[in-house]
């Protein structure tokens, strides 16, 4: 049984023990409500080091006060159970309460200005907004990374995690640390910002997981009705199509693009984004000459999905 943590400076001992026992750490960040998704990345992470520590933390720091901070779904037992069933288990659980309460009362989430979320594995989580004013005020921003993509229409969410799995980082003190792929640009933020910032974790990026019928998993799913999560494998099927017109030849990114666009228009959804890019530099491409990315953002109802494919010409 995985032991569980939520008080940071208890992880940073926890992490130094094993350290000196030489035991190496492997780090995956998540929000909870964990799914084939998660554990897959966990997987991944026990091929790469002796110990594993899970963090499951819904930051308010990546939420617009108009996002679903306070819908985000959870189930810190449920977790707990999927997270004993993985062979091979994890070590610790790391659940801190608030990562943004620095315990001098200079924090900003007086209780005049906070908003209480609905219970939350026996847990109130904070949704003020985590800003300016009096408490936290460093924020770790990868600036050309975070700029397209979701970063257009999310503007303060890449700072808010860039932030967060920074403190994670400097809390857990991991040796590597997992990530999906489901969330590219996340992935190569978090990997640019490692680089940059000489941290001495190596990231692993791990392969986006689907439902059988090519749904990408994710916790918001489950907002998801029957109708519109039948609507929304439009998106995995057209990028699917797209993905072979291209490995048959079809170089230009206008056409595959439109292609993915009316598809997911047809069935019903709302793009944010449909973009081809460099696998790398996450610019936008008009032909494809190397690895590139097909990524898309798509609101169903209420719920805006994101999926991607990596192509290879
Ligand atoms: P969350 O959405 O919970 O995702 C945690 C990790 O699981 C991320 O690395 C994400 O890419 C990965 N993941 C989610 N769905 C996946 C899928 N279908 N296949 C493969 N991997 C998948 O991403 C976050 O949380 C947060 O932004 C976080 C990094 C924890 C910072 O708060």
């Amino acid at each position: 049984n995985p032991l569980i943590i939520s008080d940071k400076d208890e992880m940073r001992k926890w992490s130094r023990i094993m350290r000196s026992q030489g035991k190496t750490i492997g780090l995956v960040p998540t929000m909870g409500y964990l799914h084939q998704g998660h554990l897959s990345l966990i997987k991944e992470a026990q091929k790469h080091s002796q110990s594993i520590v899970v963090s499951i933390y819904v930051n308010p720091g990546q939420f617009s006060p108009n996002e679903d901070l306070s819908t985000y779904p959870s189930d810190f037992l449920g977790d707990i159970e999927k997270l004993k069933s993985i062979p091979g288990g994890v070590d610790v659980v790391f659940s801190p309460h608030n990562l943004y309460d620095y315990g001098d009362n200079r924090n900003n989430c007086g209780d005049d200005q906070e908003e209480r979320g609905p219970e939350k594995g026996g847990k109130k989580v904070v949704s003020c907004v985590v800003d300016g004013g009096m408490g936290h005020e460093t924020w770790v921003r990868v600036e050309r990374s975070e700029k397209g993509l979701c970063g257009k229409s999310r503007p303060v969410f890449f700072r808010g995690v860039a932030t967060i799995v920074t403190k994670l980082f400097n809390i857990v003190e991991p040796d590597i640390a997992v990530f999906g792929k489901k969330d590219y640009q996340q992935w190569r933020i978090i990997r640019r910002m490692v680089r940059d910032l000489d941290f001495g974790i190596e990231v692993i990026g791990s392969d986006l997981v689907r439902e059988p019928d090519g749904l990408a998993l994710s916790s918001r799913n489950v907002h998801l009705s029957p109708a519109e999560r039948d609507k929304a494998l439009s998106i995995s099927r057209s990028l699917g199509e797209a993905k072979a017109a291209a490995e048959k030849g079809q170089v230009k990114c206008r056409e595959l693009r439109n292609s993915v666009i009316q598809a997911v228009e047809e069935s019903g959804g709302v793009i944010d984004y449909v973009e081809i890019v460099d696998q790398e530099s996450l610019e936008t491409v008009e032909e494809i000459k190397r690895p590139v990315v097909l990524c898309i953002a798509a609101w169903f109802g209420k719920v805006r999905l994101i999926d991607n494919m990596e192509i290879c010409p």
